[in-house]
């Protein structure tokens, strides 16, 4: 299956060569390389349009001299590469590998230093970084500053964020780049930590549109051990340049070399649904490292979890009081009266679990520590369960029903306290049976300051990822930096959170724009734990006292399995909900979380999505659709459906009185006969969709 072309096709050694051009394979999109008075710098075309104006690169240095001038070109080297790889989930199968490399060597020519500056040029994209050898005054190098210019080529639309160094947890703006100023205050909506750092500072990954058509991602691949980057925009020139981001000293990374940055990231298209289909990030990142990766699985799964969101029940055992972890005798703290991981609650959802196929169950609020969480020196146990929550009972109970314990650790960022007990607390974890970890850094990072993104905190979490493969335990981060595909490389970071999700409809609603943008940002460095699936709308049917309602109807909520691509789904409402929808909770128990092939069918940002997917090793396909800001009528070709087999299609649609605000829970599923010839008509509303399971007709 493997196949591995490898081609060096040119060594050059030519002084002084100032310019050099490099082809993707179809040769739709082309970087030229030059050196601008002494400074390196690019240019990107797509289909003979630039996409890309000249922009420059280089490093600004904290102990040695800067990386920006006085360069030129001292040799170069091109190559071809194409190979398929199997990734252990995901959105296909199979994944190919396709891409035209340059290698740039430079001279600076007054310091007598070499870096190379490898680029690698996709049909779709480019992916760039620097590379430093060790050498005089290049080796331990303390980074001040990353100058990578995106000189964009007019006010595109943006689908954005406002940059900052502790939180995604935005909601999507759409506007031209030069509103971003004027939209900034708003789009700053509260978080328990956050760090925005600039009027015109925006994250990526980033999604533009030009008024020709072009879709234009940045983003970064294989943030390894350096700090995420940021893009602050010139508003005037709509230039765009990376800023990292610092440590508790204003420090932006420090780089032992030889040592090479995170690649960073151009997909480009004048189709929206290629941007969705591009695998270019997942393809800059390493191979897996991970040798016998058969205990990695996707998975599906409920949680004790959606009734302490709404508000209806405590992750604490007591009331907020002073605790020490290992001296404090819960038995004797008097109860909230109110705390959901008790072994009878935790028992209804492993049977809610096993009677509707779910793999596991999310337990939070299971620990010691939550009365008291922000005192942070200590502040909660991993191994501790509380007096009303027995570990080896419940898994036994779980077990005989064939479901799993999901663990749960909120670190509240008091990062030295999770690391001194990683170790145990993975040992217990996968001693008692579990084998997934939802993890969480809500608040300030403690005690070493920082930011959540910096090069420290990136550090932590993939320190995290890897000691969890050798206990043979998934990870899935909140709060956590975006992801930049390594799970390409570490498959058992199975999920993370980093963006707005769900738990926000717990106490405010979202346009729902949102999630039709989410797919083309976030997504773009792996999946999301979204928390789909709340099908009671109206919040106060889960605790009386909530008031919220959801902004999106049922069937929104089905078509988010398909849309919000990710091996690790949550059904995140309580049973209750699902009981009172038990015919539109058959799609949600139907839907699979692993893929051997995905068609993206239509697609325009912040407005709608239409995605099939094909189950892992079965004929079964799944269709979803979202509409975002207004209603439209979707018409479905079923062509990716096998010739001259017959199928049933059973189609979820919002119904025609469907409202986001006053009627969510309207709905219609019908069952049709289809083949690969039928061609499908719904209609859906603003915040509506539609989903539909198709099988075999035996
Ligand atoms: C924030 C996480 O995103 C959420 O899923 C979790 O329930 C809480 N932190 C508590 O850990
Ligand atoms: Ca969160």
């Amino acid at each position: 299956m493997k196949k591995i072309i490898i081609t060096i096709l040119l060594l050059v050694v030519v002084i002084p060569l100032t310019a050099i051009e490099v082809s993707s394979p179809n040769k739709q999109l082309k970087v030229e390389f030059s050196i601008d008075k002494g400074r390196p710098a690019y240019q990107l075309f797509y289909k003979n349009q630039t996409v890309i104006k000249t922009s420059h690169l280089g490093l600004q240095l904290i102990n040695w001299p800067d990386l920006m001038e006085d360069f030129v070109i001292a040799g170069s080297e091109t190559a071809s590469f194409d190979e398929t790889w199997k990734p252990v989930w995901g959105e296909e199968e199979i994944i190919r590998n396709n891409y035209n490399e340059l290698v740039v060597d430079l001279l600076q020519t007054t310091t007598n230093r070499t870096i190379k500056l490898r680029f690698r040029i996709y049909d779709e994209g480019v992916g760039f970084r620097y590379e430093l050898p060790r050498q005089d005054k290049l080796d331990n190098v303390w980074v001040k500053q990353e100058q990578t210019e995106f000189a964009m080529t007019g006010n595109h639309i943006a689908y954005w964020i406002p940059g900052d160094y502790d939180t995604s947890e935005y909601e999507y703006n759409i506007s031209r780049l030069s509103e971003i100023r004027q939209l900034m205050p708003k789009a700053i909506t509260p978080n328990a930590c956050q760090s925005p750092f600039s009027p015109t500072g925006v994250q990526t990954s980033l999604l533009m549109k030009t008024d020709g058509g072009l879709y234009v991602n940045i983003h970064e691949a294989a943030l390894v051990d350096y700090s995420a980057m940021h893009l602050e925009l010139n508003d005037t020139t709509f230039m765009l340049t990376s800023r990292l981001t610092p440590d508790s000293e204003g420090r932006m990374a420090r780089l032992h070399c030889p040592a090479v940055t995170p690649w960073r990231t151009v997909i480009v298209s004048d189709k929206a649904t290629e941007i969705l289909a591009s695998r270019l990030v997942l393809n800059l990142n390493e191979p897996c490292k991970i040798e016998d990766t058969s205990w990695i699985h996707p998975t599906k799964f409920v949680g004790v979890w959606w009734e302490m969101m709404s508000g209806a029940a405590t992750w604490n055992y007591a009331d907020y009081q002073h605790i020490d972890i290992g001296k404090t005798d819960y038995k004797t703290l008097k109860p909230t009266g109110r705390h959901a991981a008790n072994n009878e609650n935790v028992k209804r959802y492993i049977d809610f679990a096993a009677e509707h196929g779910f793999d596991e169950v999310l337990v939070e609020g299971w620990n010691e520590g939550w009365e008291d969480s922000w005192q942070k020196m200590h502040n909660y146990s991993f191994t501790k369960s509380y007096p009303d929550f027995d570990v080896d009972l419940l898994q036994d109970y779980a077990k005989n029903k064939g479901v799993k314990l999901m663990m749960h650790h909120e670190t509240s960022a008091s990062v030295q306290n999770y690391e001194r007990q990683l170790d145990d607390a993975y040992r217990f974890a996968h001693s008692k049976g579990y084998d997934i970890v939802k993890s969480g850094y809500v608040g300030k990072i403690f005690p070493q300051g920082g930011h959540h993104f910096d090069q420290w905190m990136v550090n932590h979490y993939l320190y995290a990822v890897e000691r969890a493969a050798e206990y043979r335990l998934m990870i899935d981060a909140h709060e956590a930096v975006r992801p930049t595909g390594l799970c390409r490389t570490y498959p058992n970071l199975i999920c993370n959170e980093s963006a707005r999700g769900q738990e926000f409809h717990a106490s405010e609603s979202y346009r729902p724009q949102h999630v039709a943008v989410l797919p083309f940002t976030r997504l773009i460095g792996g999946p999301m734990d979204y928390t789909p699936g709340l099908l009671e709308t109206d919040l106060s049917k889960v605790n009386p006292d909530n008031q919220n309602r959801i902004g999106s109807t049922i069937c929104n909520q089905l078509a988010l399995y398909i849309i919000m691509y990710s091996p690790l789904q949550m059904a995140a409402d309580v049973p209750e909900s699902y009981e009172r929808y038990a015919d539109a909770f058959q799609f949600i128990k139907d839907v699979p979380v692993d893929w051997s092939k995905s068609v993206y069918i239509e697609a325009e940002p912040g407005q709608y999505i239409t995605i099939a997917r094909k189950a892992k090793d079965s004929e079964r396909w799944f269709v979803g659709s979202i509409s975002a800001d207004k209603s439209r009528r979707s018409v479905l070709p079923l062509d990716f459906l096998t010739p001259k087999k017959k199928y049933v299609a059973t189609i979820y649609c919002d119904a025609p009185d469907a409202d986001i605000k006053t009627n969510q829970a309207r709905y219609v599923i019908k069952n049709q006969k289809v083949t690969s010839k039928s061609v499908l008509k719904m209609n859906t509303v603003e915040g509506g969709g539609y989903a539909i399971s198709i099988v075999e007709d035996r």
